[in-house]
């Protein structure tokens, strides 16, 4: 067999923390691949302009297979000041990486699998009728539209007279006629069918494959009514082929609510760019939030595995790190399952599942305390010691 090449990407601040922890991990579980380093984050930007540089684009090209730990991204003008001084006023304008690599390589298609693990005591609780709580088992699996919507990045602060001119001749422009052009912000939620039929497609083929009876289109069709119908549409057609599993609709905002009220009715979950962000944390929160958010990005040909936290600057410094791996871990098994590596997939999903089960190395997260560099004195595990746990539960 051809030997696999990972192209790592730590990125900025806990990205550098986790990703080795993953590491570590695929290797004990004997996933040898080579590692070649790339660089992506804020330094790339504030040193050369830009935060994805080209090499890095070359590698994940040529190797197709990218771990990504995590970036720092500011907002524009917080940007424009920080970029080295010599390149102020060339013209560089910083965008997110991430966003940049998901449409690069169109890698369409993200999975956030929001798996409960038993004992976790960051598991979700509910209050039953006679006083008692119960934990309902949550196995959600958000398929997000990566690529389009809201995220398109179709954007300005005073569209130029041209897009004016086409929303002229939409009845709804008519309040924004006379709005000054830098008093006015437009954000573009682009569709096209073809997406939406491949993150349907992903999505059935997804249910059909791991056993769920069900897949939820969760858009807003009655107000947005052209692109989430337009995915509720390829949704049905989709649908066609897979006449085993059920076809569900919710509105986002709705679901937001019966998320917490009955989050186990729900399997597989689709939504565009913005509300699968949305709903894909709001999910995680049930089983664990960050320190368990595993995610991967997959397109045709590249696919990158990564957890959904950022950089979380303030813990990224301390020494012994305190941050959770387990959220990386858990995307690293990701990758080792799109590489067809599934049993030793489900060999690191269990040792995860088996340390947090018996309770005795929790990092600061699962304690419930707050992160900080006194965390590790009030009994919280440090992030090598949970990642050791989980290598020891491999081996036993
Ligand atoms: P964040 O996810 O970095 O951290 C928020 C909080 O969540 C942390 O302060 C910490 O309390 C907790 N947390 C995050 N990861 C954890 C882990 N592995 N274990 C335990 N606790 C964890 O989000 P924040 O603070 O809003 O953003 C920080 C930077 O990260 C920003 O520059 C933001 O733009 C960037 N970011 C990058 C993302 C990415 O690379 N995919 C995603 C989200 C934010
Ligand atoms: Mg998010």
């Amino acid at each position: 067999m051809q030997k696999n090449t990972v192209v790592a990407m730590p990125g900025d601040g806990i990205g550098n923390i986790v990703l080795p922890e993953a590491i570590r991990v695929l290797d004990a579980v004997g996933f040898r691949p080579e590692y070649v380093h790339a660089d992506i984050g804020w330094e790339f930007w504030v040193n050369e302009g830009n935060p994805l540089p080209d090499k890095t684009i070359e590698l994940l090209k040529k190797h197709k297979l990218g771990l990504f730990g995590a970036i720092t991204s500011k907002p524009k003008n917080k940007a424009a000041e920080e970029i080295r001084p010599e390149l102020r006023d060339k013209g560089y304008v910083y965008f997110s990486p991430i966003v940049g690599m998901r449409q690069k390589f169109n890698l369409d298609v993200c999975i956030r699998p929001c798996r409960s693990f038993p004992g976790n005591p960051l598991n979700f609780i509910r209050q039953t009728a006679d006083g008692g709580f119960e934990e309902p088992k949550v196995d959600a699996v958000i398929f997000r539209q990566n690529t389009e919507g809201l995220y398109c990045g179709l954007e300005w602060t005073d569209p130029p007279p041209a897009v004016r001119d086409a929303f002229s001749g939409h009845p709804k422009y008519k309040p924004f006629a006379d709005v000054a052009g830098e008093d006015m912000a437009v954000s573009v939620r682009m569709f096209t069918r073809r997406a939406c039929r491949r993150i349907m497609e992903a999505a059935f083929g997804y249910a059909k494959k791991h056993g769920y009876p069900s897949v939820t289109v969760c858009e807003k069709p009655n107000v947005l009514r052209e692109t989430s119908g337009m995915l509720e549409e390829e949704a049905r057609h989709v649908h066609e082929d897979y006449p085993d599993i059920e076809l569900w609709s919710t509105n986002i905002d709705a679901q937001m609510m019966w998320l917490t009220k009955n989050p186990e009715d729900y399997g597989v979950v689709v939504a565009g760019n913005l509300f699968g962000d949305i709903i894909s944390d709001a999910f995680a929160g049930l089983v664990g939030g960050l320190g368990f958010a595993c995610s991967g990005n997959i397109g045709d040909e590249v696919a990158v595995f990564e957890p959904t936290h950022g950089s979380a600057p303030k813990y990224a410094e301390l020494d012994p790190p305190i941050v959770n791996p387990i959220a990386m871990i858990l995307s690293a098994a990701m990758l080792l399952d799109h590489v067809g590596e599934s049993e030793k997939a489900t060999r690191v999903r269990d040792a995860v599942a088996a340390v947090v089960k018996e309770g005795k190395v929790r990092p600061y997260d699962m304690m419930k305390i707050p992160g900080g560099p006194d965390a590790i004195s009030k009994g919280a595990a440090s992030t090598i010691q949970t990642t050791d746990a989980i290598i020891a539960k491999l081996a036993g």
